[in-house]
This record gives C-alpha cells, sequence and structure tokens, in this order.
C-alpha cells in the first residue's frame, strides 16, 4: 500500500495532513477522523514519508531519551533500510560506484559533527555524534572518518546493493546527469526532535544525489546548510538539491529568520524564496522543515510533493507541505 495516498482536508504547519495507515488503522481516510495535533514535548520531525524514523525517534523521546540520541536512533531506521536509495545502505552510488555518505547532528549546546564521503560504515549519523563527542574535531571525511569508525566498533559492510548496481550499470549506459525532482518521493532524511525538557537537536543523513562526481559534498554534513540548530529559538532542517542550499546557508537562514519573529513556515517560505528569486531555471528541489522552540512547525519547498513525518503525543502522521509550484 503507498504511504503517500491518505489525504484529508485538515491544514497543519501550512500543509495538508496525510494519515500513515500502519500507525492509525483505525482511522479511515475517507471518515476524514483527522487526530488533532497540539503543541507539547516530546516531538519528532523528519523530511519526507519517514514515518518510522519519526515513530522511533518519538517513542525515545517518550522514554526521556535525551533529543539529538532519540534523533540520532530515528534516522538509523532509514540508514538500515536498504530499499530507500538517498540514505544509508542501499543509497545510490557515485558515477565511480562508490557510496559514499554524509550526515551531521547538532545538540541543544550548541555542539556539532560531521563526516563526509564516508565509505562501508552504514550509521554515519551516529559516527558524527561520535566525531562530536569523542574527537577534538567538528569534521571527519573520506577515509579518517572511516578509520575512526572501525576505532570506534562500527562495522564495515559494502554499502551497494545489487539493485543499485544494477541501476548504476544502466544509467553509465547514458550517463545522463540530472538530479530528479522528489525521485521516490524521498531524499535526505533530516529530523528536529525536542525532548522532554524543552531542549532541541537535530541530525541530517544521506548518501547525496545519486551519481553525483566523485569528492562531491552536499549540504547535509554542512551545519547551517543542511542543518542548524540554536536551543533558544529553533531548528531547521534542508533536504534537495545541496549546491543550492549551500549558496543560501539555508538551514541557518531558516532559523535566523525565527529569531527575527517570523513564524517556522514564514521563515522556510522566506529561504525558499531567496533561492527562487530572479530564476528562470528551476527544475530542482529544495525543502526546508523547521520548528521554534514552542514547537511550532514550518515547511516549504520549491515544487509540490515534499512530505514531513511528524511524531507527537504517541503517533506519527505524514504531512504535505505547501510549495512555490
Ligand atoms: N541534500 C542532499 C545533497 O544534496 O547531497
Amino acid at each position: 500500500m503507498d504511504r503517500r495516498h491518505f489525504v484529508t482536508s485538515t491544514t497543519l504547519g501550512g500543509g495538508s495532513l496525510l494519515v500513515h495507515p500502519h500507525l492509525l488503522a483505525n482511522v479511515s481516510p475517507t471518515t476524514k477522523q483527522v487526530p488533532s495535533i497540539e503543541n507539547g514535548f516530546p516531538l519528532a520531525i523528519s523530511t519526507w514519508n519517514n514515518i518510522e524514523a519519526s515513530q522511533v525517534a518519538g517513542e525515545n523521546l517518550e522514554k526521556n531519551i535525551d533529543a539529538l540520541t532519540a534523533a540520532v536512533q530515528g534516522v538509523a531506521v532509514e540508514e538500515a533500510d536498504k530499499t530507500n536509495r538517498t540514505v544509508g545502505y542501499g543509497g545510490a552510488p557515485d558515477r565511480s560506484g562508490k557510496v559514499t555518505l554524509d550526515a551531521c547532528v547538532m545538540n541543544a549546546r550548541g555542539n556539532c559533527g560531521s563526516v563526509m564521503a564516508v565509505e562501508n560504515i552504514v550509521h554515519v549519523a551516529a559516527l558524527a555524534k561520535d566525531v562530536m563527542e569523542k574527537t577534538p574535531h567538528v569534521i571527519l571525511s573520506g577515509n579518517g572518518a572511516r578509520k575512526f569508525a572501525i576505532q570506534q566498533g562500527y562495522k564495515v559492510i559494502d554499502l551497494l546493493t545489487d539493485q543499485s548496481r544494477r541501476l548504476w550499470l544502466e544509467w553509465l549506459q547514458k550517463e545522463h546527469y540530472k538530479p530528479v525532482i522528489n525521485a521516490g518521493h524521498h531524499d535526505t532524511i533530516g529530523m528536529l526532535c525536542i525532548d522532554k525538557s524543552n531542549d532541541i537537536s537535530g541530525v541530517c543523513s544521506t548518501s547525496g544525489l545519486a551519481y553525483k562526481m566523485e569528492g562531491r559534498i552536499g549540504d547535509s554534513p554542512i551545519i547551517g546548510s543542511g542543518l542548524f540548530v540554536d536551543n533558544e529559538i529553533g531548528g531547521a532542517v534542508a533536504t534537495g538539491l545541496g549546491e543550492e542550499v549551500i549558496k543560501t546557508v539555508g538551514s541557518f537562514l531558516v532559523v535566523e529568520l525565527i529569531r527575527q519573529g517570523f513564524s517556522p513556515q514564514e521563515s522556510c517560505q522566506k529561504a525558499i524564496e531567496r533561492i527562487v528569486k530572479g530564476r528562470k531555471n528551476l527544475d530542482f528541489q529544495v525543502a526546508y522543515l523547521a520548528v521554534n522552540k514552542k514547537g511550532d512547525i514550518g515547511a516549504y519547498s520549491i515544487h509540490k510533493g515534499f512530505t514531513y513525518a511528524l511524531y507527537k503525543k504517541g503517533q506519527t502522521l505524514e504531512i504535505q507541505s505547501n510549495s512555490v509550484y
């Protein structure tokens, strides 16, 4: 069953509510019985239809686990899912056939960690947290990040699945490179959690663009671009074409707009407008997801199709974002 076709008429955070059948099996979309969502903590939100990831994070938050640990555990669900071709195991390779993963984390105290272009390690969000907590550095990349992971006891595995290898070999026939809007209704997972202490943390994890040039790094492991958190203000995550997010330091921009007094919804919208202003060629997707200290949520994308998964009060809902087009 397609998770995405349970659309109701309710609006929330500037978008439509979609109800996930596995978690709300007793709610029929035809009766339009939509659970109400009010502010309150804990809260977990993640980009795209990552229902299980937000649910796992939320359930951990309910057990009084801190926001960053809960977010890393939630994101780990997607990292381990080999059917998801944009994150972790099964992620699409670069054009040389290597799967290289990027991730970053940021906690409520303003500390952060990041790993870039890591091969053979699935749980790169946890690895970024380890960089933050166990090294004197913020970023480790490539072979150094991989060596650090091995020292920390992470398993070394081949991240290229049979399906990813087959699709890559097909792609090599033409070698036509073009980012695809909402490919598979997924991309980078960015997650923001607010724990029972009202502390905010965030995580971002991705395999980057399919068939990227070897060595290419996107926005996801770059603090301020793929993710930014200021515990007094709020947090934001980005998904989509990383090059465009980096040029506007997107997640930092969203949080700074919230600081200036805009709602998370207005802030996401303004940050997207910064990208699209004066542009004619918009054949790419970027989306932002944000939350403020009160738990108000905002989401906005260039093209329609961006959704996010909101955990609150024991259940996770998929919500359709508003967009420019
Ligand atoms: N947003 C993911 C990337 O561009 O790599």
